[in-house]
């Protein structure tokens, strides 16, 4: 009976073996774990670093931290965009220290070298006293691999890393026929937080936590009593693991028990939503089940005359449900018909009981429609791309359900310096918790997915 309501439409991607990792504690503080992850997993994968729509024009750039390194992206003159550490070549100074800006050249602060957008060394004074010659037309920028999708750009420091498109495997093909290139971001908050990157990618890599942290369930509480909007009953949820280490999860939106009350009467945000929708919320009192369906086909039949043109695009289980991603190693998304949350967590320059955690939000923007980019977002201007907001962790609210993860965080991190804490446990649907951790081992020991 469960099995017959999860997705079956949406085609599954194939069995992966696990091995049973006890994931210890010790990956979330040790300094010399931690660098055996950036030697070798860090330094070999492709990142998702920069937004496409942040460098329009030749000459513009952008320059964005990940663990100790500071990479800069800049758009060229062909309309592609290359990637180079940010730093200069004669006694490395970092050529930049902002996050974007727009050059004809950069020009370093030390000695005035002077490089391309290309990366090409254009000047150098007193370029006649060099005993090696002229340093310009022979010093360059070091370049690192650079390819844009989805409207991002993607970086890779290994030189002999496979293609993007091989390593995003399915995400690639399921992403592709998707406007997100064109979606603006509505919200960017960015904050430290004390507790080591994959504290957050873990949480991000299940929802069993979901009832306890966000529904206030206790252990007499019902399970199928407490799914909201989003049905997060682990049996009626699709997973799949990607042979490349990204996950996806899929569950059931558009309608809850938590989404009724006592007499069945449909709620708030889902209320709403119906009449957005020309439904009538009376009509599916006692019913919220009701809604999932009725919503995906009021949508499929409204949608494009109010602007959404990429409604043609997506299957219908889009226009309801959850699809929520782990791209291997360190972002989390959920992918909805109008938007998407983005979540990332980068490490820390120096100590890996810190990393630096991105809650954003990218939406859809049609023409002629007002529908809140995201309920947890709350109304927002649908005409501008918000700024990046960077602040202390915990001077402002990253939003209810965010903050409520981020506490948990925090004490966990406590938890992991316990030599009273002996490893996992774990159900099979933390299973994605699991494998993210075995290809964290994998690329350490040299093994990578793709060779
Ligand atoms: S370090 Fe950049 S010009 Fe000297
Ligand atoms: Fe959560």
């Amino acid at each position: 009976m469960a099995e017959s309501l999860i997705n079956t439409e949406i085609e599954s991607w194939p069995e992966q073996e696990l091995r049973g990792h006890r994931i210890p504690g010790s990956r979330y503080t040790s300094r010399e774990f931690a660098e055996q992850e950036w030697e070798g997993m860090w330094t070999k994968v492709w990142l998702l670093l920069g937004r496409e729509s942040e460098i329009p024009n030749p000459g513009d750039w952008q320059c964005e931290e990940v663990g100790p390194e500071s990479i800069l992206m800049v758009r060229q003159t062909d309309g592609g965009v290359k990637a180079f550490y940010n730093v200069c070549q004669h006694r490395g100074q970092p050529l930049v220290s902002d996050e974007k800006g727009s050059v004809k050249r950069f020009v370093c602060r030390y000695h005035s070298w002077a490089f391309m957008p290309d990366g090409s060394l254009n000047f150098a004074p007193d370029a006649d006293d060099f005993p090696e010659g002229n340093p310009c037309g022979k010093v360059t920028l070091e370049e690192l691999r650079c390819e844009t999708f989805a409207g991002f750009v993607w970086v890779n420091m290994d030189p002999d890393c496979v293609t993007l498109q091989e390593f995003l495997g399915p995400i690639w093909d399921d992403w592709q026929s998707r406007d997100l290139h064109t979606w603006k971001r509505y919200a960017a908050p960015t904050t430290t937080l004390p507790c080591n990157w994959k504290v957050v990618l873990d949480n991000f890599n299940e929802s069993y936590h979901v009832p306890t942290v966000h529904m206030a369930a206790k252990p007499s509480t019902n399970r199928r009593k407490v799914q909201g909007a989003i049905n997060t009953n682990y049996k009626e949820t699709r997973f799949d693991l990607s042979n490349e280490g990204h996950n996806r999860m899929i569950m059931r939106g558009g309608y809850g028990v938590g989404a009724t009350d006592k007499e069945g009467n449909i709620q708030e945000p889902l209320a709403s939503e119906l009449k957005h929708w020309e439904l009538d919320p009376e009509d599916f009192k006692g019913n919220p089940e009701g809604t999932r369906e009725a919503l995906q086909q009021a949508k499929r039949r409204l949608g494009p005359g109010r602007g959404y043109s990429h409604y043609s695009k997506i299957p219908d289980e889009q226009f309801t449900d959850a699809f929520h991603y782990t791209l291997f190693p360190n972002f989390a998304v959920s992918v909805w018909a109008d938007g998407f949350h983005f979540l990332r967590a980068r490490p820390h320059p120096t100590d890996p009981e810190q990393c630096i955690f991105d809650n954003w939000w990218y939406a859809s923007q049609p023409e002629g429609d007002n529908l809140p980019v995201s309920t947890m977002l709350g109304p927002v201007e649908r005409d501008a791309e918000v700024p990046h907001d960077v602040f202390e962790v915990g001077e402002k609210s990253m939003g209810k359900t965010i903050d409520e993860d981020i506490a948990v965080f925090v004490r966990q991190q406590k938890g992991f310096r316990s030599r009273g804490y002996k490893g996992v446990y774990l159900a099979n649907q933390e299973n994605r918790v699991r494998r993210y951790h075995e290809l964290i081992d994998d690329y350490i020991d040299g093994k990578l997915p793709q060779r």
